[in-house]
């Protein structure tokens, strides 16, 4: 059986890619638990399906420890907040690039040779020209957390070279689902939890992203390991569907069951700083290796409101 390190496994989407590998591989689960949950695995260490090891990425002892046997790394690891990386970005690099960087020379040391890494299609590409927005456009970020991304890819691309290892990076489009703690859906339920009759929104409303079900990320990140074969090879995943955040917040607020509630906008053109207000990116590569995606997107939204109100 094939051994197997997820970093960031007790996060959102790295716990669902485990619920998936310990069906056919050895997995080790390397995370600090500062943004990730026990509870989100802790079946899987009280079965002993996997190793759980409660440490950082920056720790070259936990590395090294967490690497032992493995022949393929997923790197979920992640300092994820756009807002964070505004706010601190000595921290979202330290995290998210240095942390990175720490894990490619413990590889290297270790003579391990692949890693998928978990990239953000909508922060890489910034504002692009092109929409669908294919793998080979420009990388211009407009937020920190984008700049980390893209800055990690890049040494991707040169150990790819330089050392002959194999690597994918998953631009991600907003992924949702059971077990997520932030995002445009929690922070709209949590409001309305709060106070009924209003939303506020932030923004114009017409800000228009990709999102897709945690469901089809864990099934794309599955097929991308499968297919990487040399290179560092970036893959867009998203679901080809795109929705406003006014659609998002009339959703919310028909399954929180106030479907009079006054939505407000705060009118910037960005809701937040760094935000990038159209995602839509071109999903062909991936499709040509063999996967599509299977959930439909409001349906992914409603059931992810479900699961909220009964968490
Ligand atoms: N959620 C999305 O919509 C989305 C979109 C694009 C990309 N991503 C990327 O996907 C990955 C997973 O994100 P998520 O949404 O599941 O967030 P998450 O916060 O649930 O998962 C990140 C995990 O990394 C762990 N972690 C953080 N710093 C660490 C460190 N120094 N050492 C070890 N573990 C550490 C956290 O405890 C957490 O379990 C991240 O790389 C994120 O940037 C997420």
């Amino acid at each position: 059986m094939r051994k197997v390190l997820v970093t960031g496994g007790a996060g959102f989407i790295g716990s669902h890619l485990v619920d998936r590998l310990v069906e056919d591989s050895q997995v080790v689960v390397l995370d600090d638990l500062s943004t990730g949950l026990i509870e989100n695995i802790f079946q899987h260490i009280d079965n002993r399906k996997i190793e759980f090891i409660q440490g950082s990425i920056l720790n070259e002892e936990d590395l090294n420890r967490a690497l032992e046997g493995v022949t393929t790394v997923f790197h979920f690891a992640a300092q994820p907040d756009v807002r964070v990386s505004v706010e601190k970005p000595f921290f979202d690099f330290e995290v998210n690039v240095v942390g990175g960087m720490k894990l490619l020379e413990a590889m290297r040391r270790a003579n391990i040779m692949r890693l998928v890494f978990v990239s953000s299609g909508g922060t890489v590409y910034g504002e692009p020209e092109r929409f669908p927005t294919p793998e080979n456009t420009p990388l211009r970020p407009i937020s920190n957390y984008g700049a980390a991304k893209a800055a990690f890819e890049m040494y991707l691309s040169s150990y790819a070279e330089l050392y002959e290892m194999v690597f994918a990076s998953m631009r991600l489009a907003n992924v949702i689902g059971p077990r997520s703690t932030h995002g445009v859906i929690y922070d709209f339920v949590k409001k309305l939890e709060k106070d009924p009759s209003r939303l506020v929104v932030l923004g114009d409303g017409t800000q228009n992203k990709e999102y897709i079900s945690v469901t089809d990320v864990v099934a794309a990140a599955i097929c991308i390991a499968n297919n990487m074969k040399e290179g560092h090879v970036p893959v867009n995943v998203g679901s080809g569907e795109t929705l406003t955040i006014t659609r998002i917040a009339k959703i919310v607020c028909e399954e929180m069951d106030s479907p009079d509630a006054k939505i407000e906008y705060t009118m910037t053109k960005r809701g937040w700083d760094g935000d990038v207000v159209r995602t839509d990116v071109d999903i062909s590569l991936l499709k040509s290796m063999g996967w599509n995606p299977m959930r439909p997107i409001e349906d992914t939204v409603r059931q992810y409101i479900r699961w909220l109100r009964s968490h």
